[in-house]
């Protein structure tokens, strides 16, 4: 297996992390450069994606590389029976670093495994995805001015939401406190809650999206219901609306606290909350680019000269 690869968060230590969030802020400061001269990245996406697809080949771009790849695996040689190992072979004559999203669970694991190109995991299955977690802790990071002793609030699908998976082992780092808020069919799963049980992470559980819960919140992260994992739609029917973030519900918020949001949202959040200061989705979303150039330049070994300085 290559070791420049990000294939889940827990593969980076914490120093890692703080490298990565400083490159970051780096890139936020100096957004186009010509780092990348002469070198092609791929983008696999075998899943749907706007944010995490055109963040990556807009980091690409900013960094001066060239980028290939697909946006509906229908359109390249899967929909013909080539196996992921001789699509991700192929690739790897063709790159210098493969970007990929995949339905399996593992897939980005399985890349690493034949191939000696760096493989970022940008999404498999319910399981991990490492650089949205590096944006969501560059967004807590820059709206905080901390990571540390934070009151994060997760809401909504903490089954199959592989974003909040992701963050909250990178958050074992920092003293958070969590508060889980999902129905029972969507609850936080049982190998994340022995994790933080393992870490000494302080976690509640809530079926019930309450004012202290909202109150009591440095962040609240809200999750979309993952209509595409469940195998029973009735069984998509009967959660899909239970938790709604209204603007009204945060008049007794802290005034610290941000709404984060993975995206893409369906009604989990309305409208009149995209007006209130607290609400950082859309942000969040463009930060994605700025971590994005860090992974990539970190990915192909390359030197930020003044990353230190920034
Ligand atoms: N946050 C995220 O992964 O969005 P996309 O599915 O649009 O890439």
């Amino acid at each position: 297996m290559n070791t420049s690869s990000l294939v889940s968060i827990a593969d980076i230590s914490k120093q890692q992390m703080l490298d990565l969030l400083e490159r970051a802020k780096y890139f936020e400061e100096h957004p186009s450069s010509d780092l990348l001269n002469g070198r092609v990245v791929a983008t696999l996406f075998f899943e749907p994606s706007t944010r995490t697809r055109l963040s990556f080949e807009t980091a690409v771009n900013r960094l001066g590389g060239r980028v290939i790849g697909f946006s509906d695996a229908s359109t390249s040689s899967t929909s013909k029976g080539e196996t992921l190992k001789d699509t991700i072979k192929m690739v790897s004559n063709y790159v210098d670093l493969i970007v990929m999203r995949h339905h399996l669970e593992g897939a980005a694991r399985y890349a690493t495994e034949v191939t000696d190109v760096p493989v970022i995991n940008a999404g498999d299955g319910a399981n991990q995805h490492p650089s949205q977690t590096m944006l969501d802790l560059y967004s807590i990071l820059k709206t905080q001015g901390t990571l540390e002793n934070l009151t994060i609030t997760m809401v909504g699908d903490l089954k199959y939401g592989r974003t909040v998976h992701s963050l909250l082992m990178a958050m074992q780092y920092f003293n958070p406190t969590f508060r889980f808020v999902a129905c029972d069919e969507l609850r936080m799963p049982k190998e994340y809650r022995d994790f933080c049980d393992a870490n000494g992470i302080k976690y509640t559980e809530h079926t019930d999206f309450s004012p202290e819960v909202i109150n009591s919140s440095d962040i609240i992260y809200m999750t979309r219901v993952q209509r595409e994992r469940f195998s029973d739609v009735m069984e998509y029917e009967k959660v899909k609306n239970l938790y709604n973030l209204r603007n009204a519900m945060l008049a007794d918020s802290k005034p610290n606290l941000k709404i984060l949001h993975p995206l893409p949202r369906v009604n989990e959040i309305d409208i009149d909350v995209d007006d209130n200061p607290k609400a950082y989705y859309f942000e969040q979303a463009r930060n994605g680019v700025f971590a994005r150039q860090a992974i990539i330049t970190t990915a192909l070994g390359i030197e930020i000269p003044s990353a230190d300085k920034a």
